[in-house]
């Protein structure tokens, strides 16, 4: 039993620092893909034509990021943008817009 709640918080603590690196992974992909030239620094756009991700769930920023990707969601800017996202890419993007609440 002590065994089995040690692995329970020693997953638990690697499940969070993994978390945690994904949001600092994802803020720097942000930037280095020029997201945030659009959506602007801390997600806040500054431009009206790009909208403001700050704010945004993960769930959202995920799943429109995957439709841009495949084109269920068309716009020739963002589907470019996509296209070369990978899902760990994805994935790490939408943890940091989701920490920006
Ligand atoms: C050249 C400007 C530009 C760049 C660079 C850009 N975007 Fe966008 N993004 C837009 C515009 C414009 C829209 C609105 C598209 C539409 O009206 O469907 C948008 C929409 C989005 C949306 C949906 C927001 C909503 O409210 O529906 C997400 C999420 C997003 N972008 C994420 C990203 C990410 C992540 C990157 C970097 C990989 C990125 N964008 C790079 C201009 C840009």
């Amino acid at each position: 039993m002590r065994f089995f709640l040690a692995s329970c918080l020693a997953m638990a603590l690697v499940f969070s620092m993994t978390a945690q690196a994904d949001v600092a992974q994802g803020k720097s992909t942000y930037a280095a893909r020029g997201c945030i030239g659009c959506h602007g620094v801390g997600g806040v756009s500054t431009v009206t034509a790009n909208p403001s991700l700050k704010g945004r769930n993960g769930d959202f920023i995920r799943q429109n990021l995957t439709d841009f990707r495949s084109g269920a969601r068309k716009n020739p800017v963002m589907n470019a943008m996509a296209a070369g996202l990978k899902d760990a890419d994805i994935e790490n993007i939408a943890d940091y817009i989701n920490s920006l609440q």
